[in-house]
């Protein structure tokens, strides 16, 4: 375990994201005597309105920069000491990396190398060298590549937790994600992800690099962009705009609320081993035209609309290619090791997650419209 007396500023990338800007509030909350350092490019899916409540906290600097220029970066962690990098700054969205593979080479393999470098080459600089030192890399179960869907109509989860669901407890096959598994990335975004952890690794086995990579499950919950499927069909049911379904719906997600997965990260920065790897998942599977009908009634019940009227908006679309069948989640590892298991009910984090995005329309408007993109650009122009 590593000595936390030491660990005096931590840069998160990515942290004007819809993961990050989870993971930043909760360290800058949680703990006022490190200094948060986000890094964050602010491309079209950052936003730094997703802080705006913690971003006078005297912990807390912003930075606006991207996690490719290496000068940046290593001028950075020297001038703010960095001992600890959580990196999830990333191109996140499959169906925007099968029209442009190229930026997600860029920014998460390149990006990630960069990181890796420049936290070696300044923590060599260092008396102590790599003591009290992390390089957290956050990554996704996509890397595992997909599983079947050998059971439908679905079977009893072999897996309870005490959040577990009791409107649906289904697993839809008898094989999970574990951390000893094969990588088999199929789409240009999981490729990009699962060489990035490789050079990750890569920097543990050659340098001796203090990393820890995790493989997360699909997060939903506030201030996730609205390309992604559960803010998208939100904002389109409250419009009532067509409700673009993919295929035949049958496709299976392991969905987690996203303070979930900030608590695991939380965990694991400060107790996970380092080398190791550990799965993150909700234990909770749903095939996406049983999730998609669950948000309908949820909306529609909120906004006191008859239940179930807004079933109509569901249009099945021409099915995205390589569109992996199923994903589901073994994360025992991190249950049995550091016990941690998610804490919300996914009946609880839908509702909340609805009740959210319906209360901030105008955060939903000022992006649909591109508002959000000029929003702080004077005020961060010079920094
Ligand atoms: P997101 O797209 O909402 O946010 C990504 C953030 O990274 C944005 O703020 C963006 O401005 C920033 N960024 C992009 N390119 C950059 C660059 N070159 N330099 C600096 N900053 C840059 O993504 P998210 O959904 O919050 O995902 C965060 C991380 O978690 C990613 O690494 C992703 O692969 C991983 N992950 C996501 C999920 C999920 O369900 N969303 C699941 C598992 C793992
Ligand atoms: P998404 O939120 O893009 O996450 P990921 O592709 O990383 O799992 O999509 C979740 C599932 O929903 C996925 O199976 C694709 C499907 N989907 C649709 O059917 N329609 C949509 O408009 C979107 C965005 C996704």
């Amino acid at each position: 375990m590593i000595d936390f007396k030491d660990m005096k500023s931590i840069m998160i990338t990515g942290g004007a994201g819809f993961i990050g800007s989870h993971v930043v509030r909760l360290f800058v909350n949680k703990y006022p005597d490190y200094r948060i350092i986000n890094v964050d490019k602010l491309t079209y899916a950052g936003n730094l309105e997703n802080l705006r409540d913690i971003e006078n906290c005297p912990n807390y600097r912003f930075v606006k920069a991207d996690i490719c220029d290496f000068d940046t970066i290593y001028a950075l962690m020297q001038e703010e000491q960095v001992t600890g990098v959580i990196h999830l700054a990333a191109e996140s969205h499959v169906d925007r990396s099968i029209k442009d593979p190229f930026t997600f080479a860029r920014t998460n393999v390149m990006g990630t190398l960069s990181m890796l470098q420049a936290a070696k080459l300044y923590w060599e600089t260092r008396e102590n060298k790599y003591e009290g030192c992390r390089f957290y890399h956050i990554s996704t179960d996509e890397v595992y590549g997909a599983l079947e869907l050998t059971h439908p109509e679905g079977i009893d989860s072999p897996f309870t937790t005490t959040a577990s669901s009791a409107l649906h407890h289904h697993a839809y096959g008898e094989k999970f994600f574990t951390e000893d598994l094969k990588y088999m990335p199929h789409s240009p975004y999981s490729a990009s992800k699962a060489s990035s952890d490789h050079f990750v690794r890569a920097f543990h086995d050659t340098y001796g690099m203090p990393t820890i990579v995790t493989n997360c499950s699909n997060n939903y919950g506030p201030y996730q962009f609205p390309e992604k499927l559960i803010p998208l069909f939100i904002n389109n049911i409250r419009h009532r705009k067509p409700l673009p379904v993919y295929g035949k719906g049958e496709n299976v997600r392991d969905w987690l609320y996203v303070e979930d997965h900030a608590r695991a990260i939380d965990l694991i920065f400060h107790k996970g081993q380092v080398a190791e790897t550990y799965n993150i998942g909700g234990f909770n599977e749903w095939k996406n035209i049983d999730i998609i009908k669950v948000v309908i009634a949820t909306v529609d019940r909120i906004l006191g609309r008859e239940e179930g009227a807004d079933m109509d908006l569901i249009t099945y679309v021409t099915d995205r290619a390589g569109h992996d069948m199923r994903y589901a989640i073994d994360s025992r590892k991190l249950q049995r090791e550091l016990g941690w298991e998610p804490s919300l009910q996914f009946e609880e984090g839908i509702e909340r997650t609805v009740r959210w995005y319906l209360d901030h329309q105008e955060w939903m408007d000022r992006i649909t419209s591109g508002e959000y993109e000029r929003y702080y650009e004077d005020m961060y122009k010079n920094r």
